[in-house]
């Protein structure tokens, strides 16, 4: 142990003190035994400081900050560098705002597109996630910072985010949903991590020893602190014994009770928390020691900026409509471009330093702007006179500029989407706008997939994605083509929700999240079977055009030209795909191994040369508990997007196992089909019988189901509770406006408000007050003035 003689110095409630938050977002410290304290603060896009008063989901605004593009948007710049750029900034930004460890990048799979925090995450792709994630990270913590990759795994739905059991094979989940993190962890040697709220078959993440030490240690080699999401730590004792580190937020003096019982009772050994104090004390001592780095906000901003245009999608451009010609007049219309949509809502949420507005702008660029119109209520509701009065401005103009767009509530951390569309109230101004027969170019802002299907209206389209502080001039960038766009999609856009295969049940409303599809995610699923989508992953146009030529495939790697063609200079995202033709161990058609992303002038040609890694060729190998290579012919296309292969050629591996799993009864999986998978070949492919849902209607409530089945409750006085729950959640819907708070309790199980309360409630007194929810309220109430009896004699002993 590093700091043997400190631990000996420490009592054992002093170590158990230690395993949990003093705060909503500090840790605990011990000045006089020469332990700090360090803060802690969200997050991946922008550093969201609350000073004062806490309150986890941001009641209390937080501390001006740069506000970046958020992941899913940087994520489509397939840029590591800028990723790294972006990280130092913010974890520069962190440090002069005194945060020691920073809460994200966040990098969960985009397993459906109705995911309401996919605008968190990067990609559907667990390779390309990985490789922005460590990007991100090594420029955080270049900064004195921690970084604290989230959500350690399979995460990903926000209905019952902590309530929800994800029931994945081995395989898919070694190689969809831990290799991104694998990847982060080897390559950006994150400081900390942050265990998900979900349970994955059967265990909760921040529980799982498997997880947590034999994965995340031992074999990749981890060495930082483990982190609960707020309020996600169930039983903290076991978590400590398993391999988490810090109970956040802090719960006074209940999740030291729960350590030093468990230390008592022989459930948790001494050595075992010593052992994870000291993980912890060189982690703290480390981050309190560093300097404080000095920000330039101007810097920040350009960064930002520069972040933005870089991560702009351009997915159409009929008859060259875009760059804007500067002689034809433009109307602006759309509510987004005066007050725009450019981060998430949820404990993501910056209060932006500077915030640039398009309007305010106009004259910098060369546009002939007729006029604006805001054209429709931010929040979908019909209104002629807006309409009408777009309409108007618009027929003026020879081309109309048209910003659309999810508003703040169709897109939240707490809340899963129920469909891909936009408002009704922008398609409606959209089919009038249409009408006139004018050339329209939409501007899109929403942090994840929505429905596409109105684009053959429009001759341009440009997705922002959710830029950021200083999006709208990147975007203005892109029109007059001051910008030559090179982003490029980070997930599929299919042609219908229905096409995605994971749609059966998303998000699932019981207690286990079923993933069926298995390996075939987003593109993976899409381009083995041949089902057509609206855009491909990997997918953006620039204004320039590129050849591919002379690919040379060697046992170490690929190496081939790429050429601007155009008339400008431009980037390119060359990407590079591995498949197999003949195998025996089933998978998707092909997966991407490899991108680089090049800056070419006109007529300039570069060499691109891709290195093949551990990841290239292989697969989870159930039988021998580890990944091996399969021998045999590979396939290696290298594509502007995985459905646009301009190049490919054959490689030959040798085996690495002889033990193949016999995958004989797994017909879907072996065609990719697995919109249909059955409950017996899902079975067959977990090894095991599939957990049925027990809890029935009627039935008594458990301490781990959610507040919103409250609905259900024997007690009528908390089926009040439920109501009114409903009634302001709806009230707050109605104003556009999602309320966290409210959804982090209409999601959490009744024993998180053990961890929510700040020490006031216990686990015992949550067990009486179930008690009372389920009818017994007599009993119920002797049981919580007992534990709370027991509670107040304990914090009296702990005092004295
Ligand atoms: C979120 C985390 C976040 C934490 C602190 C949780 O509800 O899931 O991503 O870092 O709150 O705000």
């Amino acid at each position: 142990m590093k700091h043997q003689a400190l631990i000996q110095r420490l009592t054992l409630a002093e170590k158990a003190t230690l395993m949990a938050g003093k705060s909503v977002w500090e840790t605990r410290d011990f000045p006089e035994k020469g332990i700090p304290s360090i803060f802690l603060s969200d997050g991946p896009h922008g550093i969201r400081k609350q000073e004062g008063e806490g309150d986890h989901l941001g009641l209390n605004a937080s501390v001006p900050a740069t506000c970046f593009p958020t992941a899913a948007t940087l994520a489509n710049s397939w840029n590591p560098d800028l990723l790294e750029e972006v990280g130092q900034a913010l974890g520069t930004e962190a440090s002069s705002l005194g945060v020691h460890m920073v809460l994200g990048p966040g990098l969960n799979i985009k397993r459906n597109p109705l995911c309401g925090r996919n605008f968190e995450y990067y990609s559907e792709d667990s390779y390309q996630a990985g490789k922005l994630a460590a990007a991100m990270i090594r420029g955080l913590q270049s900064q004195g910072v921690a970084a604290t990759p989230k959500h350690f795994a399979a995460n990903s739905q926000e209905l019952r985010r902590m309530a929800s059991d994800s029931i994945v094979d081995e395989r898919t989940l070694r190689e969809i949903y831990l290799t991104g993190f694998e990847i982060a962890v080897k390559e950006g040697q994150p400081k900390a991590l942050m265990s998900a709220y979900n349970k994955i078959n059967g265990t909760y993440a921040n529980e799982d020893r498997r997880l947590l030490r034999d994965i995340l240690r031992d074999e990749w080699g981890f060495d930082g602190i483990v982190v609960s999401d707020w309020g996600g730590s169930n039983d903290h004792a076991l978590g400590v014994e398993n391999g988490s580190h810090l109970e956040m937020p802090g719960t006074v003096f209940v999740g030291q009770k729960e350590i030093i019982d468990a230390v008592a009772d022989g459930r948790l050994s001494e050595a075992i928390l010593d052992e994870r104090v000291d993980e912890l004390l060189t982690v703290v001592l480390d981050l309190a020691a560093q300097e404080k780095r000095i920000v330039d906000y101007e810097l920040q901003h350009e960064i930002a900026h520069r972040a933005a245009a870089e991560s702009i999608v351009l997915l159409k451009n009929e008859d060259h409509i875009l760059p804007l010609d500067s002689q034809k007049t433009v109307a602006i219309i759309g509510e987004f471009a005066q007050n725009p949509r450019y981060q998430g809502a949820g404990s993501s949420l910056i209060n932006p330093k500077k915030l640039d507005l398009t309007l305010d702008h106009l004259s910098d660029y060369n546009l002939n702007v007729l006029g604006f119109a805001q054209g429709y209520q931010r929040v979908d509701k019909e209104d002629d006179v807006l309409l009408q009065e777009a309409v108007d401005v618009a027929r003026e103009a020879e081309t109309i500029l048209y910003y659309m767009g999810l508003d703040e509530i169709s897109e939240s951390e707490g809340m899963d989407r129920s469909h891909l569309s936009l408002p009704q109230n922008q398609l409606k101004l959209l089919e009038a706008l249409k009408a006139l027969g004018k050339d329209i170019v939409v501007v899109l802002s929403a942090g994840s997939v929505v429905d596409l299907s109105w684009d053959t209206e429009v001759k341009g389209l440009v997705h922002a994605y959710l830029s950021g502080e200083a999006g709208a001039l990147a975007i203005l960038d892109v029109l007059t083509g001051k910008t030559n766009p090179s982003g490029k999609l980070s997930e599929t856009y299919p042609l219908d929700l229905s096409d995605v295969p994971s749609s059966y049940e998303f998000p699932a409303s019981g207690d286990y999240a079923l993933y069926r599809e298995g390996l075939y995610v987003g593109y993976r699923y899409f381009d083995t079977t041949a089902t057509p989508v609206k855009y491909p992953f990997g997918y953006g146009l620039s204004y320039t055009t590129f050849v591919y030529s002379n690919l040379i495939l060697t046992d170490l790697g690929a190496e081939l030209t790429v050429t601007n063609t155009g008339q400008l200079a431009g980037a390119e995202v060359v990407q590079l795909y591995v498949g197999k033709h003949s195998r025996a161990i089933f998978g998707p058609s092909k997966e991407l191994k490899g991108f680089k992303k090049v800056y070419l002038e006109p007529g300039q040609s570069i060499q691109v040369q891709f290195t093949f890694d551990d990841y290239t060729f292989r697969y989870f190998n159930t039988i021998t508990d580890s990944f091996e290579i399969e021998g045999g012919v590979y396939q290696i296309a290298i594509g502007a997007s995985v459905a646009d292969i301009r190049l490919s050629g054959e490689v030959m591996r040798s085996g690495t196992t002889e033990q193949l799993p016999d995958y004989s009864q797994l017909s879907s999986y072996q065609s990719g089909q697995v919109n249909l998978v059955s409950d017996v070949e899902f079975s067959n492919l977990l090894g095991r019988t599939i957990p049925k849902e027990s809890w029935k209607v009627g039935q008594e409530l458990r301490i781990n189901d959610p507040v919103l089945k409250l609905q259900y409750a024997k007690n009528g006085l908390a089926r009040l509770v439920y109501k009114i729950l409903s009634w302001l959640l709806g009230r707050a819907e109605k104003k556009g406006k999602p309320d966290l708070n409210l959804l982090f309790i209409y999601n959490m199980p009744f024993r998180a408000i053990a961890k929510m309360t700040g020490g006031m409630i216990d686990h015992p007194m949550v067990e009486g007050i179930l008690t009372m929810i389920n009818g017994h309220f007599f009993r119920g109430s002797r049981q919580v003035w007992k534990a709370f009896l027991q509670k107040n004699q304990y914090k009296k002993d702990l005092d004295a």
